[in-house]
């Protein structure tokens, strides 16, 4: 899956150097396979004005690449967006926020005149919902949104580090990973959750979802 990510980073980067205007920013996502692409795109960063970052992670790494990174405040358009996903659907629906950048990619995406999503082939699905839904909540308000999400059929857990330690996003919210849910409306339960107070960003991206879906699969980029 590592080689896969790999192939599918270097189409986006191929994607980004034809179609970015010379003069553009590029907003770039978070996670392992954005990771990929941007190392793909790292040999041609003079040909990238600036960046628009989607996480604290992914600044560190663009900058360690050599790119210019700056604040979306400053920025008035946005041509492409790159960024993986946890789970895409025929329609370009996703889950997203495994990485836990899910609200200011969400912030970015909406800015982006193309969302690219980057992603191996096995994270296609028909129906969303096998992977556990990332809901970013106000601390004060995670079990008020868990008793939610729980009668709605899901079952949340509060998402820890490896060492038991509460995990933080960069907003300094909490994350509750919603296990069980069978996603039949995604644009509908995106509008419900998102309407729960406390609610940050539910990691469903249906109503801005991807516009072009790059796929690696054994034999290539589909
Ligand atoms: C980050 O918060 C996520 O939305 C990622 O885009 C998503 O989890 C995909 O990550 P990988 O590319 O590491 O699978």
């Amino acid at each position: 899956q590592d080689e896969l990510k790999v192939l599918v980073g270097r189409a986006a980067a191929e994607h980004v150097l034809a179609h970015l205007p010379s003069d553009a920013v590029l907003g770039v996502g978070t996670g392992s396979t954005a990771n990929c692409f941007i190392d793909a795109l790292a040999p041609h960063r003079a040909r990238i004005r600036a960046t628009v970052s989607s996480s604290t992670a992914t600044t560190t790494r663009l900058e360690a690449a050599g790119f210019t990174v700056i604040d979306l405040n400053d920025v008035e358009s946005l041509p492409i967006y790159v960024d993986g996903a946890d789970e895409i659907d025929a329609d370009g629906h996703m889950i997203k926020g495994g990485g836990g950048a899910l609200t200011r990619e969400k912030i970015v995406a909406s800015v982006a005149g193309q969302f690219v999503c980057i992603a191996d082939g096995s994270k296609r699905v028909e129906r969303l919902g096998t992977f556990p839904l990332p809901v970013e909540v106000v601390p004060l308000a995670r079990n008020a949104v868990a008793r939610r999400l729980r009668e709605c059929g899901g079952a949340p857990t509060r998402r820890l580090h490896k060492d038991g330690s509460v995990y933080v996003t960069d907003n300094g919210n909490e994350i509750l990973d919603v296990a069980g849910l069978d996603i039949v409306d995604p644009r509908g339960f995106e509008a419900r959750v998102n309407d729960w107070p406390g609610v940050v960003t539910v990691g469903l991206f249906a109503r801005r979802r991807a516009d072009l879906g790059l796929f690696a699969v054994a034999d290539g980029v589909q």
